[in-house]
């Protein structure tokens, strides 16, 4: 795509304040990461990025324009951008939409090509809904008209909260389940699929896994929580921190499920991490539950390999400050020599394809694999001598 449309309509550029004076329309997808400081730390969302943003844009602005705010952000964030940019006193006139972004990372551009839909939230004012036909004429080039909504501001701001709190809380839904199954001998993917088949439910985002991670869904949550115990709906705002409680339950299960399968000490023992960005497909570990993973059993004095296709200088960067025996491997047949155990943790398809049995001949016996993303074949590699634990089942172990 850059390929393409480098040098015809699509331009790279740092001078911030010429790309904003010569602009009609600007999007703004700045970073809208949680306050690491200060009051409601870790909860409230900072802010500071779009507030600067805007300032930049009322400063070198000589012509009306409509401002577009792409960043996921808590309630009336609009309202404060719009305060900032009407509040000069130039004579320009600014409309603020909000046009939430649904990319996910791994499909960003599948999605924008053919989105499920495309939402513009604008002021119900003639010069709001003005504005808002503007963009939609502009997405109206690739997406068709049924596909791009309407709303006023605020209900597109709470649309994409809400979103991504369901995507996320079917996530959490599944993987409580995963626990249930692995006491009662259920299978979680037998369970998932019948449930799936459901018309009312459907079958995405049924997967059991380690847990959810990105950037995002902890983010928006904790955001959602804040503005509902902002207005005084504690309950509402406990549902959906449980969400994020049993997300952690979950990475955290799992480290205690790895230490207690390997006869309750790990201390000393090579464990190969396979995996560490937070999904396939994108080299992003923000939030990623290996992680969390890798912390969790470094403490407990495990010597762990990092290993991933994309992501490892992230993974240097994310544990540069954590304590122990931690090395970096790319390549997983080098991470897995002499190991005890295997943990996949990032659903890269070349860690289906890996030939099991050469890792096995190298791996330290009896040994472990721990499958966080249910993408191997477990029989088979019981089959081979591992001993194979996965989520939502009964292991598959060859002692009692
Ligand atoms: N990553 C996703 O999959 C995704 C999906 C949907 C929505 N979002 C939302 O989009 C927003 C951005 O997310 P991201 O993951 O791309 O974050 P990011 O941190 O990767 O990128 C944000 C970029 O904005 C730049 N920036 C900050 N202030 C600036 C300024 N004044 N002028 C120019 N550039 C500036 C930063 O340097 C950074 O490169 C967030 O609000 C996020 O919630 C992200």
């Amino acid at each position: 795509m850059f390929k393409t449309n480098r040098g015809r309509n699509l331009f790279f550029s740092t001078e911030i304040e010429a790309g904003i004076s010569d602009a009609d329309v600007v999007f703004v997808a700045v970073n809208t990461p949680n306050k690491t400081f200060g009051q409601v730390a870790e909860k409230a969302a900072d802010l500071q990025y779009l507030e600067k943003t805007s300032r930049q844009i009322l400063a070198h602005s000589t012509s009306d324009k409509i401002i577009i705010e792409k960043s996921t952000v808590p309630v009336r964030t609009s309202n404060a951008m719009e305060r900032i940019l009407n509040g000069g006193k130039n004579n320009i006139r600014f409309d603020v939409l909000f046009n939430p972004e649904f990319l996910a990372e791994g499909t960003a551009i599948r999605d924008l090509e053919s989105p499920d839909r495309v939402l513009i939230g604008s002021r119900e004012t003639e010069n709001g809904i003005k504005a808002r036909k503007e963009i939609v004429e502009i997405y109206a080039n690739w997406v068709p008209k049924e596909r791009i909504i309407e709303s006023n501001t605020w209900s597109a701001e709470r649309s994409k909260l809400t979103e991504n709190a369901f995507l996320a809380q079917r996530i959490s839904s599944i993987n409580a389940i995963s626990a249930l199954c692995e006491k009662t001998e259920a299978d979680i993917n037998e369970v998932a699929s019948a449930v799936g088949m459901d018309s009312r439910i459907g079958p995405k985002f049924l997967d059991a896994r380690v847990g959810f991670g990105g950037s995002c869904f902890k983010k928006d949550i904790f955001n959602l929580v804040y503005i509902c115990q902002n207005y005084d709906l504690q309950e509402v705002a406990d549902y959906w921190e449980s969400v994020v409680k049993i997300n952690e339950w979950q990475e955290n299960r799992f480290v205690r499920n790895m230490l207690s399968s390997m006869f309750n000490t790990i201390a000393g023992k090579k464990i190969s991490l396979l995996g560490f960005a937070f999904k396939a497909n994108t080299g992003d570990t923000r939030e990623s539950p290996a992680m969390y993973i890798a912390r969790g059993l470094l403490e407990e004095h495990a010597q762990i390999v990092v290993s991933d296709p994309q992501a490892l200088g992230n993974a240097r960067n994310d544990l540069k400050d954590a304590e122990g025996d931690l090395v970096f491997e790319e390549n997983p047949y080098k991470a897995a020599e002499g190991a005890h155990a295997i943990a996949v943790l990032t659903e890269w398809d070349e860690y289906r394809n890996l030939d099991y049995e050469r890792l096995l001949s190298s791996m330290v016996h009896p040994s472990f694999i721990f499958d966080g993303r249910n993408i191997l074949d477990h029989q088979r590699l019981f089959e081979m001598g591992f001993n194979v634990y996965s989520i939502g089942r009964a292991p598959l172990k060859h002692f009692r």
